[in-house]
């Protein structure tokens, strides 16, 4: 089975967030389960940089652009990659859709065509190398354009589209349209138009044979109009090509057993040893040591999405009452990163706030703190809660998309249960606190709750292994891909 993978980002060549993580996973997790694979990616600056080993496979032109395409592997794995290379992705600093400033690139349209025509013209063979896939596997707007162009060149490549987030709709004007040359049929309300504009995720969900999308609950939710982002309808109409397959995560770089980010390793057997990053998490970012206080973590894009407002309205006054600490480290929207930065300027001894992008320190954060938030509005899959439960923190979570698919609440019920003596550890599944409504007061009740817990040592621990057992691994998800292929080739 040959798969031709395309994606905006692949881990650890290029990530921005979860998108990142599954781009660099799954492609090794296939090839594992025996597809062969190519991973088709945009050979960003900051990428090239990290992709030294490669040779130039093709250079070719397309649609007036020079591309070179360059080979080579994603590093720690044998995937092939191939890396679409033009000036619009090589020649710039910044970040993979956008300047520092937060701008997206203004010539994110084109930029993204032009590595979808190139996904196309490989399918379809009119570039000359030694794989011709049978399926073409497209991610998120910015290939959207994939299934649509296949379609347009009667190519026979069967086609997957996997949503990981519907509220990037990849929208533009009639002039992009006009300007790129896109097929003037597509100018249609049953083709990629979109209120008077197009949209690149939506020639994905028109044209691809199967849609999925990272969590069954969210395959659920977006045909609702709460969370379809107004594609509801579009999605309701192709149900039965629709399919939420819940995301895994890469559990060799994830694993506190073995995680040189850490301040000390430590395995389900030797969690004693947490403690010890506790202590180095609260030293490094400058907080009071104290193993005894409940330490809450939060890492993520600080977007809307994450529900950093409710961080903000809820902790306030735990804080003010010395409830707990908290360390968020995240970037994103201004407003958000003032919030958080504020948060800490007023509780100095007890909320800190790294403003940036650290991959060692999302490690810390999973390691060190008791209890991770992901109060998110909506949450396609999330892998942050699969991270923190492999890590042994506790993880307190608005009850949406893969959320509800991945952790399993411990209710009040049971909190009374086990204090009156009538719930005994071995009958404790759970492994971690969901709540129903995105509003601050239901996270503070959740906390209030997860807290309770937290001062019950013998059932926080119990919480703790439960997660930490709970097999996250991509074996399952990438089970379902390969079943996915296999009904398409048939
Ligand atoms: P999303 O894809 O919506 O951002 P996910 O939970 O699926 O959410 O994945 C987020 C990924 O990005 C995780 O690996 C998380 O650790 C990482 N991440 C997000 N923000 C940061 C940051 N500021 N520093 C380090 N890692 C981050
Ligand atoms: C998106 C979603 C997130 C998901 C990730 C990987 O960015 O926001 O929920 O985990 O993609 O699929």
């Amino acid at each position: 089975m040959k798969v031709l993978f395309v994606c905006s980002e692949a881990y650890p060549l290029i990530k921005t967030g979860g998108l990142g993580d599954v781009g660099g996973a799954l492609p090794r997790a296939l090839l594992k389960a025996g597809a062969q694979v190519r991973l088709l990616l945009p050979a960003y600056k900051s990428l090239l940089a990290k992709a030294k080993e490669r040779r130039a496979i093709a250079i070719f032109a397309c649609d007036g652009s020079k591309v070179t395409l360059w080979q080579t592997r994603l590093p720690g794995s044998r995937v092939l990659t191939w890396l679409v290379d033009i000036p619009e992705f090589s020649e710039r600093d910044g970040g993979p859709y956008g300047d520092d400033q937060g701008q997206d690139w203004i010539d994110n349209p084109k930029r993204f065509y032009i590595l979808s025509r190139v996904a196309q013209m490989l399918a379809c063979g009119e570039i000359n190398t030694d794989f011709k896939p049978e399926i073409v596997h497209c991610h998120d707007w910015q290939t959207g354009l994939v299934p649509a162009l296949l379609r347009y060149h009667n190519s026979s490549v069967a086609t997957v589209f996997t949503i990981h987030n519907l509220a990037y709709r990849g929208v533009f004007n009639y002039a992009t349209f006009e300007y790129l040359n896109l097929p003037p049929e597509w100018w249609h309300f049953e083709s990629l138009e979109f209120w008077d504009h197009f949209s690149y995720l939506k020639a994905g969900l028109v044209y691809a044979d199967k849609i999925t999308t990272v969590s069954p609950s969210y395959a659920e939710e977006i045909q609702t109009e709460a969370f379809g982002h107004g594609f509801e309808g579009l999605l309701q109409h192709r149900r039965a090509d629709l399919s939420g397959i819940i995301n895994g995560i890469d559990t060799e770089t994830w694993n506190p057993g073995a995680d040189d980010y850490l301040e000390r390793k430590y395995t389900r057997r030797s969690i004693k040893r947490r403690a010890e990053n506790k202590q180095a998490l609260q030293q490094q970012l400058g907080l009071p040591v104290d193993p005894e206080i409940p330490l809450l973590g939060f890492v993520g894009r600080l977007v809307e999405q994450k529900g950093v407002s409710l961080i903000l309205e809820a902790l306030t006054p735990m804080l003010e009452r010395s409830e707990c600490q908290l360390v968020a480290v995240g970037t994103g929207q201004k407003d958000l990163e003032a919030g958080l930065a504020a948060l800490a300027e007023r509780f100095p001894d007890k909320a800190s706030a790294t403003i940036g992008y650290s991959e060692p320190l999302s490690h810390r954060v999973e390691a060190g703190c008791d209890i991770f938030l992901m109060p998110s509005l909506f949450e396609p899959c999330g892998l942050n809660q699969m991270y923190s439960q492999r890590y042994g923190a506790v993880p307190v979570c608005h009850y949406v998309g893969g959320l509800r698919d991945t952790v399993i609440n411990f209710c009040q019920t049971q909190l009374d249960a086990w204090r009156q003596g009538s719930l005994t550890v071995d009958e404790i599944d759970e492994t971690g606190f969901l709540f129903n409504q995105p509003t601050a007061p239901a996270l503070t009740t959740c906390l209030e709750r997860a807290l309770a817990c937290y001062h019950e040592p013998e059932l926080w621990r119990r919480l703790q292994l439960n997660g930490m057992h709970t097999d996250f691994s991509w074996q399952q998800s990438c089970e379902g891909y390969m079943e996915l292929y296999r009904g398409l080739l048939e």
